[in-house]
């Protein structure tokens, strides 16, 4: 059985009033005995504080700096991340991608940097509207998977997870239909199949993200190849993320 689990980005936002309370309401509901894996990427402030509240709920940083240590001002470094406790991350993000202009050459090196560091990684992949309006959405999301992925071993890749998130679905309150998120999860599982084989295509867990819902994330969840969700605003309202969470 493939791992389900429904993770929150919480982005840039919240004080650290409002992120502990936040996950301390979260963490009061989210039991041992969840049918998902709970995940929470705070912003990397937070996190030493959020560590210190006893919790079902996974941590995570939103972003790191691929490098064991250094001149990189105003970074976090890999080994900082797994030194915090919460060693999962987000690599990939549309929003790294383009406004930070993360290459496929850098998310490549992020990717290997976690597997040295044994830190779990949620790869983002995802195309933008016109990509999609081209009828290019399966070339495109292919590409990213081939240029920051597919370089990994048999042994590498089944500790990833992968979140499709097509751009023109973040933050938009517009979902991909359930038939376009279960045909591009689908291929992805294809791709892993082509390039691996079906027993790690089988096991490796695909997230869809992009106005992900309470009312919209049963029907998600319930393709057959869409394993959780990244959510974004959805989860910076706890009833919200409890009621998607429940929707396994
Ligand atoms: P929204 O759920 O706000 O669309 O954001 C999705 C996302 O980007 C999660 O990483």
């Amino acid at each position: 059985m493939r791992k389900k689990i429904v993770a929150g980005n919480w982005k840039m936002n919240l004080l650290s009033a409002e992120a502990q309370e936040l996950f301390s309401t979260i963490s009061k509901e989210v039991t041992s005995s969840e049918k998902c894996d709970v995940m929470v990427f705070s912003p990397s402030l937070f996190i030493s504080k959020l560590t210190e509240i006893k919790s079902n709920v996974k941590l995570g940083f939103q972003n790191f700096y691929p490098e064991e240590k250094g001149a990189f001002t105003g970074e976090i470094s890999i080994t900082q991340v797994k030194d915090s406790g919460a060693d999962n991350v987000l690599i990939g993000h549309s929003e790294r991608r383009a406004y930070f202009h993360e290459d496929h050459g850098f998310l490549k090196n992020k990717v290997d940097a976690t597997l040295k560091h044994s830190v779990n990684v949620i790869f983002c992949c995802g195309e933008p509207l016109e990509e999609r309006e081209a009828g290019n959405e399966l070339k495109y999301v292919k590409q990213q998977l081939i240029d920051s992925l597919f370089h990994l071993n048999a042994s590498e890749i089944v500790k990833c997870v992968i979140a499709y998130e097509p751009v023109w679905a973040i933050g938009t309150g517009k979902t991909a239909t359930i038939e376009q998120a279960e045909s591009m999860h689908k291929s992805i599982r294809s791709w892993i199949e082509e390039k691996y084989n079906s027993e790690i295509a089988n096991s490796i867990s695909i997230l869809y993200g992009g106005s992900c819902n309470a009312a919209n994330a049963k029907e998600l969840f319930a393709c057959p190849n869409v394993d959780g969700g990244l959510i974004g605003g959805a989860a910076l309202d706890a009833n919200s993320f409890l009621q998607i969470i429940a929707s396994f």
